[in-house]
C-alpha cells in the first residue's frame, strides 16, 4: 500500500481524528463571486468543501488518497442528500485533464509540486481557492508539527503568479482548538489581454 494511503488511513481510523464540518471560510465567503460549473476538491479529507460545493449546485469530483477519509465523506454527503464523485487516488497518479474545472479547491494539503497540473486543469476563467498552513515564529498549535509540510511566506503566491491573483493573505487564525497560521489564495486562470473580474458586492466598498 502507498505510504500516504497507509499513514492517512491510520489517522482517519481513530474516531478522535476530526476536521471541521464547515468549508474553509474563503470558500463560504466568496461563493457568490465564483464561477459555477464543474469543481474539483483536492485531498478532500472528510469532504467539507466538496459537500458544500455540491450543495451549491456544482458538479463535484473529490480526490483523496485515503479510503477511510472517503468513507466518512460519503456518509456526510448521504446525510446531506448530495452527490459527489469520490475518487480514491494519490494526487501524484491522478490524471488531471487540462481546461476542465471551473473551480479547484485545495485546503491544508501541501501540493506545490502539483500546481502546474492543477493550474492547467482550470478552464479559462476558472478559479483556484487554496489555503495552507504557514511556517510561523509566533506560537501556532494547529497544523503539521514539522515545518516540512508548511509553506514559507509567499510560496503559494509565487507559485500562482501566472494566474490573476484576486486574494492573497497570510495571517494567524484563532480556531476552537488553537491558533493556525494560514495562507489563503484565490486566483483566476486568465486568458487574453483583457480580463473580467468578479464584482464587489454593493455597499461593501464605496471608493473608486
Ligand atoms: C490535513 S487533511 C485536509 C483535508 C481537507 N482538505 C480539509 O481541509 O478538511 C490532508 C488530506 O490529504 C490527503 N492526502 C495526503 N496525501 C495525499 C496524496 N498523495 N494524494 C491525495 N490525497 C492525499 C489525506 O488523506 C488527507 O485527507
Amino acid at each position: 500500500m502507498n505510504d500516504d494511503r497507509k499513514r492517512w488511513n491510520e489517522k482517519y481510523s481513530d474516531p478522535n481524528f476530526e476536521f471541521p464540518d464547515d468549508p474553509i471560510p474563503e470558500l463560504e465567503r466568496r461563493t457568490s463571486s465564483l464561477p459555477d460549473g464543474r469543481a474539483l476538491d483536492v485531498a478532500t479529507g472528510t469532504g467539507r468543501n466538496a459537500v458544500f460545493l455540491a450543495e451549491h449546485g456544482y458538479d463535484v469530483e473529490a480526490v483523496d488518497v485515503s479510503d477511510e477519509a472517503l468513507a466518512r465523506a460519503r456518509q456526510r454527503a448521504d446525510e446531506r442528500g448530495v452527490d459527489v464523485d469520490w475518487i480514491r487516488a494519490d494526487l501524484a497518479e491522478f490524471d488531471l485533464e487540462p481546461d476542465t474545472y471551473d473551480l479547484i479547491t485545495v485546503s491544508f494539503f501541501a501540493a506545490l509540486e502539483h500546481l502546474p497540473d492543477l493550474k492547467a486543469a482550470l478552464s479559462p476563467g476558472g478559479v483556484l481557492v487554496y489555503e495552507h498552513h504557514l511556517r510561523s515564529s509566533d506560537p501556532v498549535t494547529v497544523g503539521p508539527s514539522s515545518d516540512r509540510y508548511r509553506y514559507r511566506s509567499n510560496d503559494l503566491l509565487r507559485a500562482c503568479l501566472d494566474l490573476t491573483v484576486l486574494v492573497y493573505e497570510e495571517r494567524r487564525r484563532p480556531l476552537a482548538d488553537g491558533t493556525a497560521a494560514v495562507a489563503t489564495l484565490v486566483a483566476r486562470n486568465s486568458h487574453g489581454g483583457t480580463q473580467s473580474y468578479p464584482a464587489v458586492a454593493e455597499g461593501t466598498d464605496g471608493s473608486r
